[in-house]
């Protein structure tokens, strides 16, 4: 079960403690009026959702201050944790602050008080790197396991793998914010984005440019300036994920914008479609357990893709082939110009090609494309991601071998 699932269910602060060790993977952790101690980390956690990650870092940092005062050792990590969201920042960025002991500080930690509160707010103000478990639970996740492991905060890189689903999260965080752009123009803007150091951009000739004006952000695309509306949405955004990505891949990124169409939930969905909040899950998942470079190293066929839900966060749709039942899905992705760079075509994965005799023959309906065909001969390495027909199908038994 999910982070976030096991949030919602929380029925107590004990509960919401419990469902951040056990997805951290936390070792040697007490629990006391420091919520949850290691020797890298202190948390403060809450059943609710309704402090500020200010507030709530407020209440740490009391602790934080009384330990220093009794001389005792701070760990080099601070995290506040509730039901929606997660927030990490380095002792080493509050610790020369709290020695100058300036902070009136309230009766206890939970009573902190109003001055207390801004003071705090003003200096920690961009030291903490905030998560909404909902969308970033995994980044969450690895970025403390990281720290754990590093001593450092470090930011999730941009990969030829996680390409769309950080572009749909730009899109949410930062493209929705960008006053008067057009949506056919996200790709344009966030590639503009991403491939800037903050300081230089790491290609000349990109159609949109990334400048700054007043120390902000702002977009020049074809001959105009677009603005953020809001630019805290910028700052998260950024505080997750690092910037320009490794040279490596940074071409091969380029070459795939034609791939990233904005996602909204698609009005399609219902049961009988893959949730895209599934499909992104699925994805993280395949990235843990296949590598980095999964979605180049594999050829995906769906041989249950309806309208291809699975696949839109694919980065690299020329490697996908996608069939399915009835062909008035495939005109569907046609229309919605879904992956239009996979191979997609009707196909009945448990009826067509079968011989009388039980043997699968391509040649019967010469529906599969030649170049599955022959990958499968070849012994290529082929991943089949598939989310298959459960409630519909005569033969339970048969399902479940095809899609596992
Ligand atoms: C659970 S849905 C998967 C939906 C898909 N991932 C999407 O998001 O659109 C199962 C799909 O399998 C298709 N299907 C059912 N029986 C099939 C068969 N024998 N061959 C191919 N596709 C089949 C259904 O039409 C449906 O689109």
């Amino acid at each position: 079960m999910s982070l976030y699932t096991q949030l919602q269910q929380a029925r107590s602060e004990e509960d919401v403690k419990d469902a951040y060790i056990k997805a951290l993977g936390l070792k040697g952790f007490t629990k006391g009026l420091i919520d949850i101690q290691t020797n890298e980390l202190w948390f403060e956690a809450k059943d609710t959702s309704k402090y500020s990650s200010y507030a709530m870092f407020t209440q740490l940092l009391h602790y934080v201050q009384a330990a220093l005062n009794r001389g005792e050792t701070v760990p080099p990590f601070l995290a506040v944790i509730d039901t929606e969201k997660a927030a990490l920042m380095k002792s080493a960025d509050v610790l020369p602050f709290l020695t100058k002991k300036t902070v009136k500080w309230g009766k206890s930690a939970s009573q902190y008080t109003q001055e207390a509160l801004d003071e705090i707010s003003a200096h920690i103000g961009t030291h903490f790197v905030s998560f909404r478990i909902a969308t970033h639970e995994d980044e969450f996740i690895s970025t403390v396991k990281a720290a754990i492991k590093s001593g450092d905060i470090i930011r999730t890189q941009i990969t030829p793998d996680n390409l769309k689903q950080v572009f749909d999260k730009w899109v949410a965080m930062i493209g929705r914010e960008i006053d008067g752009v057009s949506e056919d123009d996200y790709a344009l803007l966030f590639f503009a984005d991403i491939m800037h150091d903050g300081t230089v951009s790491t290609h000349s000739n990109l159609p949109a440019e990334l400048l700054h004006k007043n120390g902000a952000p702002v977009f020049s695309l074809g001959g105009k300036m677009y603005e953020l509306r809001s630019k805290e949405g910028y700052r998260q955004f950024w505080a997750i994920y690092h910037k320009p990505p490794k040279s490596e891949y940074r071409d091969y990124l380029l070459e795939r914008r034609d791939s990233l169409i904005p996602l909204d939930e698609r009005s399609f969905k219902g049961a009988y479609y893959t949730p895209l909040a599934v499909v992104d899950k699925a994805y993280d998942k395949l990235t843990e357990t296949l590598g980095n470079n999964w979605q180049k190293d594999y050829i995906v066929w769906d041989m249950c893709c309806g309208v291809g839900n699975l696949e839109v966060k694919h980065s690299n749709p020329r490697n996908i082939y996608m069939s399915t039942l009835d062909e008035a899905d495939v005109d569907v992705m046609k229309a919605t110009k879904t992956c239009v760079a996979a191979q997609r075509f009707q196909y009945d994965y448990l009826n067509d090609d079968i011989t009388d005799d039980g043997q699968i023959d391509y040649r019967l309906t010469n529906k599969v494309p030649e170049g599955l065909r022959r990958a499968i001969a070849e012994g290529k390495k082929i991943l089949v991601l598939i989310n298959p027909p459960y409630a519909e199908a005569m033969n339970a038994d048969n399902v479940s071998i095809a899609g596992g």
